[in-house]
């Protein structure tokens, strides 16, 4: 494929720093995310997931701290945004839709002059009539009745207003929607619906995903590709049907074995033994390797590399299969 990717993250790293520590919690991690993809990020909680979603939209905020490394968005320096420049980044180029996203909906304006002011801010030269049948547009994109814009918050239950957030993510046509755990607070049912519509408008309108989720089940229905993070570091790589059916890496064969199967008997969940490490004190050599059953010498002495992996066409670091 020699499309240019949409995003590319090269040697990302991210410190959170303390009155007399610096906790590395991304560690030097490289990615692609091409045009029109839905690029999920697996892995335990605390691995980093959110902390790389935060620095792509350049929303890292102290005590975080991008500290090396690069994000290119249609091959621009993305770190290196202006304030004028990145107030065009976020919104119109990117947006981000978080699990706690409707309550950040104020509860006592209502949601069509919500939507509308996200649109002024952007396009302050569009008139009352655009705004308004935008906002109708939005409704209706998402499945709920436009009748309803002059609605407040808490008119709606918990699954709507997680959609006028996604509604309000797609008020300007982004290329690259950023989901963290976007429908973890809902019911299984309203979050399926709710994926499918997002599987939709992304068809429909061509724009990338990076999606963050526990549910393994979903991301891999949901994603082309899937990145495993394990301590702040990328182990692995590839395409999502290859996460279950052929991992390369011991972390996502232990991540795919605590989740259930989609289809077939139902089978005794193993978890995974241990904990992640502390970032305060991180294992020598390759981080998983005191919970890796398939750890060899070289493994607690040596980091691996992320490595092409030819059964997948995607990448792993881990020295058993160098
Ligand atoms: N504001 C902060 N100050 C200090 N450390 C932080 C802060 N936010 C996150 N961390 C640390 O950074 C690491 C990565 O956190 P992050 O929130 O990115 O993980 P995550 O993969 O999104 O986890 P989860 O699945 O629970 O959302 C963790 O060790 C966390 O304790
Ligand atoms: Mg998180």
């Amino acid at each position: 494929m020699l499309t240019q990717p949409l995003v590319e993250v090269r040697n990302l790293t991210v410190d959170y720093v303390g009155a007399n520590t610096v906790s590395r919690a991304v560690n030097g991690i490289d990615f692609d995310i091409r045009p029109g993809e839905a690029f999920g990020l697996a892995g335990e909680s605390g691995c980093g997931k959110s902390t790389v979603a935060f620095a792509l939209a350049r929303l890292t905020r102290l005590p975080g701290l991008v500290s090396g490394g690069a994000v290119r968005f249609m091959g621009e320096d993305v770190l290196s945004f202006s304030a004028e420049r990145l107030r065009r980044y976020r919104w119109s180029e990117v947006s981000f839709v978080f699990q706690s996203a409707m309550n950040a909906l104020n509860p006592v304006i209502k949601v069509s002059e919500q939507i509308e002011d996200a649109i002024l801010a952007h396009r302050p030269r569009a008139s009352r009539a655009e705004t308004l049948a935008r906002a109708a547009e939005l409704f209706e994109l998402v499945g709920i009745s436009p009748r309803r814009l002059d609605d407040y918050p808490h008119q709606f239950s918990g699954g709507m207003r997680q959609r006028i957030c996604i509604a309000m993510a797609l008020a300007l046509e982004p290329k690259l929607i950023i989901m963290d755990e976007p429908t973890t607070a809902l019911d299984v049912v309203v979050q399926r619906d709710i994926i499918e519509q997002i599987c939709e408008l992304k068809a429909r309108f061509g724009f990338s995903v990076l999606f963050i989720t526990h549910d393994l089940g979903l991301m891999i229905e949901f994603c082309d590709r899937i990145g495993v993070m394990y301590a702040g570091e990328l182990v692995e790589v590839a395409p999502a049907s290859a996460i279950l059916t052929a991992p390369q890496h011991p972390y996502t064969r232990a991540l795919g074995r605590s989740f259930p199967p989609l289809s077939g008997p139902r089978v005794r969940l193993e978890g995974i033994a241990g904990s992640p490490p502390s970032l305060s004190a991180l294992p020598e050599g390759c981080r998983f390797s005191p919970r890796c059953g398939e750890a060899i010498p070289i493994c607690v002495r040596l980091a691996p590399e992320l490595r092409p992996t030819p059964a997948t066409g995607g990448e792993a670091a881990c020295h058993l299969l160098q």
